[in-house]
């Protein structure tokens, strides 16, 4: 077993498939925590590492077992459990969260071969990203929160083809191909990791336009367990009513097909959840605020943080829509959970002293 005995560190699980999002994610957390994260200095210039002030993130494909030789010889794909080592994996994240520092392997995406491990040293806050963070029953218990991001196919397809045809050259029928050939594995292993989490961002296509197919407006809903330690659902206007809400009109400027927020109790494999939704997006995101001002619950430090952090990184992708504002609200969530755990941690050491 691998169960932390006295845990130093704090740490998030993000799960998601490649390509759904995951660095665009970490870019806005770790800015939320006042810092950019950035490669190991001086290291592997293929690591997979992300290192700030508080926080490291950490690629789950660095435990992959079998290199890109291995896995072809084999015949399974890198989401497949056996391609990755979730012995090491739980070794390391346990150790890390007890304060120890490890040497973790490197898998270089260049090369598709497995690099000499870098040291990993602990820090305040833990994240580790990729296909599997809550896979494993043993891994999934070290974690202090978890997150998936849940892109639909018809998105994740928009979103490949804009990356892989633009920037990697590839053709439509070999994007679709791709997609195809990893389903049977994502559904089987990556998929199911969503019962787990604690917050699910889910991405699908618009209802604003009938018959939308197109991934490029979206609605976005962000589903959040109830009765997780230090975490509290955000609500919009009333706590646990069900409400549809159309901001567009005299604060805000929408222009076809507009903005509909809904918010609501639901259930999701069986737990109790809130799910608070955005359709549409944003003309101007300076009037993001008044959206904000109608939330509640989302662990701001002072009034309009969240439309600062939006405009900050106004250029990073899904700044205009739900998926960034609900990135950037996970974000403030985790910051506050942080301080949660920190001072719950002092608490109980002044306690043990008296
Ligand atoms: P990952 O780290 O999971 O591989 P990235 O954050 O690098 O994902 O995003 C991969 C690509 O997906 C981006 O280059 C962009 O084209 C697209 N993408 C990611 N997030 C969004 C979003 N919220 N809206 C639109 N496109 C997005
Ligand atoms: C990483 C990614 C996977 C991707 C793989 C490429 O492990 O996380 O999502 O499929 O690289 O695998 P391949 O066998 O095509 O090199």
């Amino acid at each position: 077993t691998c169960s932390a005995e006295d845990s130093q560190t704090v740490v998030i699980g993000l799960a998601a498939d490649s390509g759904c999002g995951k660095s665009t994610f970490m870019r806005r957390l770790t800015s939320v925590f006042g810092g950019a994260a950035e490669p190991p200095r001086g290291g592997n210039p293929d690591s997979n590492t992300l290192i700030s002030d508080t926080t490291t993130v950490i690629c789950l494909d660095d435990y992959h077992s079998l290199d890109r030789t291995g896995r072809k010889e084999k015949g399974v794909t890198a989401l497949d459990p056996k391609a990755n080592d979730f012995d090491l994996m739980c070794e390391q994240v346990k150790a890390l969260k007890d304060g120890i520092a490890v040497e973790k392997p490197i898998y270089n995406h260049v090369t598709g071969l497995l690099d000499p491990p870098e040291l990993i040293k602990p820090p305040k806050i833990l994240v580790i990203e990729g296909l599997h963070p809550m896979f494993d029953e043993r891994v999934r218990k070290l974690l202090d929160f978890s997150i998936y991001l849940d892109i639909s196919n018809e998105v994740k397809f928009a979103w490949k083809i804009q990356r892989d045809m633009a920037e990697r050259g590839h053709s439509l029928e070999s994007i679709k191909a791709s997609i195809e050939a990893r389903k049977p594995d994502f559904d089987a292993y990556i998929d199911p990791q969503k019962q787990y989490a604690d917050a699910v961002i889910e991405v699908l296509p618009t209802q604003l336009i009938p018959g939308d197919n197109e991934g490029k407006i979206l609605r976005v809903r962000m589903i959040m367990k109830e009765g997780v330690e230090y975490f509290i659902p955000v609500y919009l206007f009333d706590e646990g009513s069900t409400i549809s809400w159309i901001p567009c009109g005299r604060k805000l400027t929408c222009s076809y097909p507009g903005i509909k927020f809904s918010y609501g109790p639901e259930t999701y494999f069986g737990h109790e959840v809130s799910v608070v939704e955005m359709d549409g997006q944003f003309d101007r995101l300076d009037e993001l605020i008044y959206v904000e001002s109608h939330l509640s619950n989302i662990s701001t430090k002072f009034y309009g943080e969240v439309t600062q952090q939006m405009l900050k990184h106004a250029d990073f992708p899904g700044s205009n829509n739900g998926t960034g504002l609900f990135q950037t609200i996970i974000g403030l969530k985790i910051r506050d959970l942080y301080e949660q755990i920190i001072a719950s941690k002092a608490k109980a050491r002044v306690e043990a002293k008296a």
